[in-house]
């Protein structure tokens, strides 16, 4: 099928590969020239896992970039809408780009079309695109809008797009439903896992995914509702980080005890710093003001956005009470982005705690494997960047681990212990043992555990005051 994806972002983008290695013509179109020109070369703008290998597979062929919503929608028969939908001042989602794009496609309209909506909007959104497609477009033109909301998380994107767990379709009438049904085909019934070529598929994954067909109002519900539904996982279990730092209970035996059960599950139980990223903070937002305008009280939310705030700043007590008084202290800090395994530094809590530090004069040295072009963006020369974490520790009064990157779960920890000034990592991702902190020297302060300090060294916090003072 020829498909358009208007949008070459996060999801866009990754949708435009994956719906080229599904076996369709994909035109992908966006409004920046730069990343368009980029894309066009064969340069992929983001960091994410296998999407270097469909680009090389498909640009050019079954993959194409253009500026031109206009070209796109003439030549496809499905055009999806994955463009921005960010917060506004008081929370709500901003629709102006949706509405920008529905607008030119209903002026581009030449026969019949499906226009699915991929970014995460509001219910009732697709009723709006309906209206303002009707009033803008001519006369005689047919169209369907349907809800797709995409589930896809950041840094496993492609294998969450080729191998999800479902796949919910909004539709109101058949026509549009069977459309959708033959695009995803190829999930669906199992024949892309079938390939030999295919993408590997994560473990665990199911080779079949669920086909929930919904109306456009219960899709566009579903979205809002799972991410506010995961927010909460996260808020709760720092919730329960924080009982157990006050009873010195150890919240990492605690989350294995809860996840075990099959009702609740172990993903999204893991106590740190607090979420962040694009979708999260702005999607709980934004449910809670769906859920305000239509007149339900849904107090919940307010406390998993405010435990999610308040995370940060236990985490910066922690700094504080590690060093006593914060400036002119050096701190090496391991990770930018929002989550490990991506570029986005979105909403990062990694960037607010660093933003906060250095209001108080810390000198900062950061690394990052992907986010620190982008960190560069916004920190601009207020830390320095640095190659590695090795080079992050040197000469630190601390080490802060604020992204859960696998790669900084495997750090020799007693070459650390060395290049530190004084023997401090205070981590925000949990992703140490406090037994291998220990063994290695050093002092481990994390989340929901109590602190074990290696005998020989349990005055280095305080040298590290007394050196301040000096
Ligand atoms: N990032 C994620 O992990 C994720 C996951 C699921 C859903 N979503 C949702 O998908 C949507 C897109 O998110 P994203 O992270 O890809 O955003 P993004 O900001 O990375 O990308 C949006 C793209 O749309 C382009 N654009 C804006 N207006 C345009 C126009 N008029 N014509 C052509 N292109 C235009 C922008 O230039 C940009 O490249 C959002 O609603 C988001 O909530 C995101």
């Amino acid at each position: 099928m020829k498909i358009a994806v208007i949008g070459s972002g996060y999801v866009g983008l990754v949708a435009a590969a994956c719906f080229a290695e599904m076996g369709h013509s994909v035109i992908c179109v966006d409004n920046d020239e730069r990343k368009l020109s980029a894309l066009q070369r064969g340069e992929i703008p983001i960091h994410e896992l296998y999407l270097p290998e469909l680009l090389e597979r498909h640009l050019g062929r079954r993959l194409h970039f253009s500026n031109s919503i206009k070209d796109a929608v003439q030549a496809c028969s499905a055009v999806f809408i994955a463009v921005g939908t960010p917060p506004l001042e008081n929370g709500e989602a901003d629709l102006s780009f949706v509405e920008a794009v529905a607008r030119e496609i209903a002026l581009s309209l030449n026969g019949y079309k499906v226009i699915v909506e991929k970014s995460t909007v509001p219910v009732y959104t697709s009723d709006w695109i309906r209206r303002v497609m009707k009033r803008t477009c001519t006369a005689g033109s047919g169209f369907d809008v349907v809800s797709n909301p995409e589930f896809l998380r950041e840094g496993t994107a492609v294998t969450d797009f080729l191998y999800p767990d479902r796949i919910v379709v909004g539709a109101d009438n058949q026509r549009s439903r069977e459309l959708l049904r033959e695009i995803y085909s190829p999930t669906i019934d199992g024949s892309y896992s079938a390939q030999a070529d295919r993408i590997p598929e994560p473990t665990n994954s199911q080779t079949k995914p669920k086909l929930i067909m919904t109306s456009a109002k219960s899709a566009e519900l579903i979205k809002h509702a799972s991410n506010a539904f995961l927010a909460m996982k996260i808020s709760f279990i720092n919730a329960v980080a924080n009982v157990c730092e006050q009873v010195d209970a150890d919240i990492e035996e605690v989350r294995k005890g809860i996840g075990a059960d099959r009702r609740i599950g172990s993903a999204f139980l893991n106590a740190g710093i607090g979420y962040g990223g694009s979708c999260f903070p702005k999607d709980v937002a934004a449910f809670r003001s769906v859920a305000q305008q239509v007149g339900c009280s849904f107090p919940l939310l307010d406390d998993v956005i405010k435990i999610n705030s308040e995370q940060r700043h236990r985490f910066l007590r922690k700094v504080r009470e590690t060093l006593w008084t914060l400036k002119g202290k050096r701190l090496g800090v391991l990770g930018l982005a929002f989550k490990g395994g991506t570029d986005d530094i979105r909403e990062s809590p990694a960037i607010e705690i660093i933003k906060l530090l250095v209001s108080e004069h810390c000198s900062i040295r950061a690394y990052d494997p992907a986010a620190m072009d982008r960190a560069r963006e916004v920190l601009k020369e207020s830390v320095s960047y640095v190659a590695d974490c090795y080079e992050a520790a040197e000469g630190a009064d601390a080490l802060l681990v604020l992204t859960d990157w696998e790669d900084f779960s495997q750090l020799d920890l007693k070459r650390i212990r060395g290049l530190l000034k004084y023997p401090n990592v205070i981590d925000g991702r949990n992703l140490y043992s406090r037994e291998a902190m220990l063994n290695a020297g050093l002092t481990y302060i994390s989340v929901g555990r109590s602190t074990l300090k290696p005998i020989a060294s349990s005055e280095h916090a305080v040298d590290a005051i007394s050196v301040s003072l000096e």
